[in-house]
């Protein structure tokens, strides 16, 4: 049907007369004729979609010996009487730009493979699967932090949130840090450049206890809020330590909070997030915002708190002593409370800082924080 359609145009044995014996003896009838010629080429050309086919078109053009433009040259120009050559030189001459054009575009097209084949579409099966895209999944630290979040909410607690770049007074001075107070040294964290004139400098906040103070700010006790988040700290990176890492911060506070609610809940906590078998302690240590101030540790998950490696020698992660640090705490400081005119007589708190990744990386047996962030999926793919 198709080359039968394409020979309704200009039949090939049109092309082996010359133009006397074809009866055309105007420049008017030429044109016509070599319209009806571009009307074939295109047709050819739009079915020229592969290799093969692109090949036999071209050569049915260009061929040096009987391509239709050398049948032109021959049957048509060279035995042209002076006055049709005229009119049968242009006409020609306009066909072969437009030929040469199409022929190598279509070749362009055809080696870069954006031209499909109507073999290849009609050789689609159906019936085979389809194409499986992987579909990403939450972060290790994400599910981790949810993790948590589900543990707390289990409790009462509800999640708060403060923002990433602080001002000293948040991160510091209403947290009973002031200017000159030495633990400013530990948090020495990226201070942003502000205009010149800017009322006051602004950090990236060194951890999330500024959302303490935020979250007492709006709200009257009873509190009870976990607050996670990304804390920043010019802290040389190695298998420990990122300048960017997370925590999340707990903060309790009511009429009637006691000591033994505080190391209860923290209990709670380590025992569903690693397991009813996993005991706590608390050490003394200093925050200036919790007074008593402690760092608690569960009993070493990797050795089950014996100290002992399975092998014989010392556990390596607990360095033998049975317990692994955890994070900090304590009971609130009737100093903070006085920034945010809580009466501290009337109430009582505890507060802690969770450090996220490192929490992570034990529960997961996990040797370097730097793998969090490097985004190799190798890794990221072991954590679905
Ligand atoms: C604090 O940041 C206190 N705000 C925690 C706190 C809150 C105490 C409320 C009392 C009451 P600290 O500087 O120890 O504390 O950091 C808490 C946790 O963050 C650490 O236990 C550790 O797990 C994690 N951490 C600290 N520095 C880094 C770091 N560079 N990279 C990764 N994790 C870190």
């Amino acid at each position: 049907m198709y080359s039968e359609a394409l020979n309704m145009t200009t039949p090939q044995s049109k092309l082996a007369q010359t133009l006397a014996a074809l009866g055309i003896s105007s420049a008017g009838q030429v044109q016509q004729l070599f319209a009806e010629l571009r009307v074939r080429f295109d047709a050819e050309a739009a079915h020229a979609t592969n290799e093969n086919s692109f090949r036999t078109f071209r050569a049915g053009w260009l061929a040096r010996k009987s391509g239709i433009l050398t049948l032109i040259t021959d049957n048509w120009l060279k035995p042209a009487s002076p006055d049709m050559k005229r009119a049968v030189g242009a006409a020609l001459n306009e066909l072969r730009g437009h030929v040469d054009a199409q022929i190598e575009s279509r070749q362009a097209s055809i080696e870069s493979g954006s031209e499909v084949s109507a073999s290849a579409i009609e050789r689609v099966d159906l019936s085979l699967p389809g194409v499986i895209r992987p579909v990403g999944t939450h972060h290790l630290i994400r599910q981790v932090f949810q993790e948590i979040e589900d543990i707390f909410f289990s409790i009462g607690f509800s999640v708060a949130e403060g923002p990433e770049i602080e001002t000293p007074y948040y991160n510091f001075e209403a947290l009973n840090i002031p200017e000159h107070h030495p633990v400013r040294d530990d948090m020495d964290t990226f201070y942003l450049e502000l205009p010149k004139g800017a009322p006051g400098s602004l950090l990236l906040r060194t951890h999330t206890s500024p959302v303490q103070i935020r979250t007492m700010e709006k709200r009257q006790p009873p509190v009870r809020v976990i607050a996670p988040g990304k804390v920043y700290r010019r802290d040389n990176p190695d298998a420990t330590h990122s300048f960017m890492f997370h925590q999340i911060e707990g903060l309790a506070v009511d009429t009637d909070i006691t000591f033994c609610d505080f190391t209860g809940t923290i209990d709670y906590f380590v025992k569903q997030f690693f397991g009813e078998n996993v005991k706590t302690r608390f050490r003394p240590s200093y925050f200036p915002f919790t007074e008593p101030s402690v760092e608690f540790d569960a009993s070493c998950v990797f050795c089950g708190g014996s100290g002992s490696a399975g092998s014989g020698g010392t556990c390596g992660k607990c360095k033998g002593s049975g317990w692994i640090e955890l994070f900090g705490a304590g009971m609130v400081d009737p100093a903070v409370y006085g920034f945010v005119n809580y009466d501290p007589k009337k109430v009582s708190g505890f507060a802690f800082g969770i450090g996220i990744d490192r929490l992570a990386m034990l529960k997961y047996g996990i040797d370097d924080i730097q793998v969090f962030f490097q985004n190799d999926v190798r890794f990221l793919l072991q954590f679905p």
